[in-house]
């Protein structure tokens, strides 16, 4: 079955990095896989293209800003990544027939496991995914091979308490519901997402990555080395350097 990988991105001096690097990871996935790259800007940025460009996979770039109301939000955490994953829901509605879906944000790292195990699923999948909070992994409660609950470091009165890395959704399955999409509601994008996925329930939930014993992904965040253009360096004109300018 086809696997379409929605990744979100946003521009900053990491972003051609972090792009790198998920597509070499990409890159090494057998084949039969659509990276939907949705940029949350007004514009495309060629410096992204070259990227997907070279990596050779199939892809599509499009653009999702941000509702201006919430990117102009002075305090409180934001809708990250919402309105590009929408917009990947969308061509997916518009575009594929069957197949799973995986929301890939560009900093996290990914087994190679990963995606022969989503490949396969009918309705959701779930997994562990490691580095996230002070509690170290998010995951589904299995026992004796049955789902019994979400460890998470923050449940936040959540029905499904999962990280954004931790799912991948049956194409099928999400064409049948054609309300379902994700809220603009920071801290319960992914609850709002699978509940919008109704009729759905935890106990529904197909566990991989062998029963919730394996770390696949991880929630690696790169570090911000502060102001990155030494600003005289600018003026040399090298579309690399220029293009750290904010
Ligand atoms: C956490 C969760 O792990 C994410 O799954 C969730 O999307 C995110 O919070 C959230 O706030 O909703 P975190 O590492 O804190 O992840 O967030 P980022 O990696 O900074 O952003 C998530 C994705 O959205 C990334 O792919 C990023 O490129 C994109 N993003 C971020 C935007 O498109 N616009 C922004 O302004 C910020
Ligand atoms: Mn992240």
């Amino acid at each position: 079955p086809p696997l379409y990988i929605i990744t979100p991105t946003y521009r900053r001096p990491e972003q051609i990095a972090e792009l790198t690097r998920l597509s070499h990871t990409l890159m090494l996935v057998p084949p039969n896989l659509t990276w939907l790259v949705i940029e949350d800007a007004y514009q495309t940025n060629d410096l992204v293209e070259e990227v997907l460009k070279k990596s050779s996979l199939k892809y599509h770039y499009m653009i999702a800003p941000m509702p201006a109301q919430y990117k102009n939000k002075t305090k409180g955490p934001k809708p990250r990544g919402v309105s590009n994953r929408n917009k990947g829901i969308e061509w997916i509605r518009e575009n594929a027939k069957t197949g799973v879906l995986y929301f890939a944000d560009d900093d996290n790292t990914y087994d190679l496991e990963l995606f022969n195990d989503i490949r396969y699923t009918k309705r959701v999948s779930m997994f562990p995914v490691g580095l996230i909070t002070k509690a170290g992994v998010s995951s589904p409660i299995v026992k004796n091979g049955v789902f019994t609950g979400f460890y998470d470091g923050w449940i936040g009165g959540r029905k499904f308490a999962v990280d954004m890395a931790g799912f991948a959704v049956s194409v099928e399955f999400l064409l049948k519901r054609p309300k379902a999409k994700m809220p603009f509601k920071p801290g319960f994008e992914e609850d709002g997402f699978l509940k919008s996925l109704s009729p759905f329930e935890p106990r529904n939930v197909e566990l991989l990555a062998s029963n919730c014993t394996k770390i696949l992904v991880w929630h690696t965040q790169t570090k911000k080395n502060g102001p990155s253009l030494p600003l005289d360096m600018a003026k040399h004109n090298n579309t690399n350097l220029v293009m750290l300018k904010k």
